[in-house]
């Protein structure tokens, strides 16, 4: 830690070689690895008791009941990112978004860029001038153009503060934000506000392969500033653009300020004064970030004897034919990998480690991937659950993801356990977790950003791996079935429900529907 100036201590933290197969993978400074994950041994095999009610009680009505989503209305914070063009700031904030919107935060981008685009777009149709966004517009030296992006920064800053006051937990202002200037304006905005955190959120990048994608990406995915051009054309000018900012840009170093710096995604990250749970949360979540190309691999246990007998819960052993997917589950998971190092994590439960007994990789156990808890219908049948708990059952299915089992859990209560999951995954390179249904589902919503009142129905069948290929705006998935036969465990929404997508797009968007979100440059 080093200090500069009084109270205002930067910590900085940089990507050191830990593991034997993963030699990129920072130290888990803070718990969410490390101990969490025990490693695969007999002892785990014999880790859970079954629960299982060996017959159903009589009918009780309502005891298992919806629980209410956590009271975050406190929570109000501003994330300015700071940064040169294609340095990563619209990935960050995407990221950011994701978890913390799985995590149940209301979380906004307000994005600049496209509000001065909605703003050109507007101003074309309805006056029929057309402005033009070339490098030029960038230019500190243009006067006139430098105040109309001082004003459209401002204006998006004062549309993120309202979305705020009505209830909005974390507002990320995506923009340069490049100069001190820019940074004290910000500054002294929120000081007017009570209760709202600022935090700036810098992204440095040296790596021209990074550089480079991140350009591509803009030249290739419809930038609207380049349509009608060509990809040549394009990139010379975005290539100019950036040059221009690069011209005035004074990196984040003002010691008064609350901010992270993070180098190369994942490189090095630095801190200062950032204090509070959600603010520290946040922290984290950005220094277990990279961008390395991995792969994540999503499957069930086998076949298990209670998915044959129609129970829930439990923990109990393969079905024979669950035992042949183990046994299959290798080839298909080393022809696919090939020679890249792989780390299989299990849940505590027999069927998981069973599962993976054939693999031929590193294998830990988490306690944080067993399955949903039941409670007091852990080891029932659902005609069984109708039987005994009507009420109950009804809810469930009006509200899956609240409904909490008596003595159990809920998918809410499952999405918490699993944060530390997810800051582990994230902070990894391929993994293969062998899993359960509502634990799988969880962290494929995640993933695919898919909305909470879907994730209780993704579809996660038996005998089928999930390869995830994360990218700069989402994943890629393939799925692949092994012919081996297994009960169907999958319970649809009822009907009057919409049925869930299944994947979210990796494309970038630069427009969106709503009027509302339009005029303020909000990225969905
Ligand atoms: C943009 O207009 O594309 C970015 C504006 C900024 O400099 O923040």
């Amino acid at each position: 830690m080093q200090a500069t100036g009084d109270l205002a201590p930067v910590v900085t933290i940089t990507s050191t070689p830990s593991m034997p197969n993963s030699p990129n993978i920072p130290p888990a400074m803070f718990g969410a690895g490390g101990p969490m994950l025990k490693r695969f041994d007999e002892s785990t095999l014999a880790s859970r008791i079954n629960s299982g009610a060996s017959s159903p009680p009589p009918s009780v009505k309502g005891i298992g009941k919806k629980v209410a989503k956590p009271d975050y209305s406190e929570q109000k914070i501003v994330v300015a990112m700071v940064g040169l063009p294609a340095r990563g700031k619209s990935y960050l904030s995407n990221k950011l978004m994701i978890y913390l919107r799985w995590l149940e935060y209301d979380v906004k981008v307000f994005n600049v860029g496209q509000l001065r685009r909605t703003k050109a777009r507007q101003k074309a149709q309805k006056l029929g001038v057309k402005e033009v966004h070339m490098a030029d517009f960038f230019s500190h030296s243009n006067a006139q153009a430098t105040q109309s992006r001082d004003s459209l920064a401002e204006e998006s800053l004062e549309t993120l503060i309202q979305w705020l006051k009505e209830g909005g937990n974390v507002g990320i202002h995506d923009a340069t934000n490049s100069t001190r200037s820019r940074r004290a304006k910000i500054e002294a905005r929120l000081a007017k506000e009570k209760g709202m955190i600022l935090i700036f959120l810098e992204s440095l990048c040296d790596d021209p392969a990074t550089i480079a994608a991140n350009v591509e990406l803009k030249v290739s995915q419809g930038d609207p500033d380049y349509k009608d051009m060509s990809p040549d054309a394009a990139r010379t000018d975005f290539l100019r653009r950036i040059k221009e900012y690069e011209k005035v840009y004074e990196t984040i170093t003002e010691p008064h300020l609350s901010y992270l710096r993070i180098t190369n995604v994942g490189e090095e990250v630095s801190m200062s004064r950032i204090n509070g749970y959600l603010s520290s949360r946040i922290a984290f979540y950005l220094m277990n970030l990279h961008i390395r190309p991995r792969n994540i691999f999503f499957s069930r246990h086998g076949e298990s004897k209670y998915n044959v007998e129609g129970k829930i819960g439990g923990d109990s052993l393969l079905s024979p034919r669950g035992m042949q997917y183990a046994k299959a589950l290798p080839a298909l998971i080393t022809d696919n990998i090939g020679e890249k190092p792989l780390t299989v994590w299990t849940s505590t439960l027999k069927r998981t480690i069973q599962t993976a007994q054939y693999l031929p990789y590193t294998k830990l156990t988490w306690k944080s991937l067993d399955e949903l808890d039941a409670g007091v219908c852990d080891a029932m049948t659902y005609e069984e659950i109708e039987q005994a708990y009507p009420d109950d059952y009804a809810n469930r299915d009006e509200d899956k993801f609240n409904y909490r089992y008596r003595g159990g859990e809920s998918y809410r209560d499952v999405v918490v356990r699993l944060e530390p999951v997810i800051m582990e995954l994230e902070r990894q390179e391929n993994i293969l977790i062998i899993g359960h249904q509502a634990i799988l589902r969880c962290l494929y919503a995640y993933f695919h950003h898919l909305p909470q009142a879907d994730l209780p129905y993704i579809k996660i069948p038996l005998h089928t791996v999930i390869k995830l290929t994360p990218k700069a705006y989402g994943c890629d998935e393939e799925r692949y079935t092994l012919p081996i036969n297994a009960v169907d465990t999958h319970r649809p929404k009822p009907k009057t429900v919409k049925p869930p997508g299944t994947q979210s797009s990796t494309q970038r968007r630069y427009f969106v529907e709503d009027e509302e979100d339009m005029k303020a440059g909000v990225v969905a």
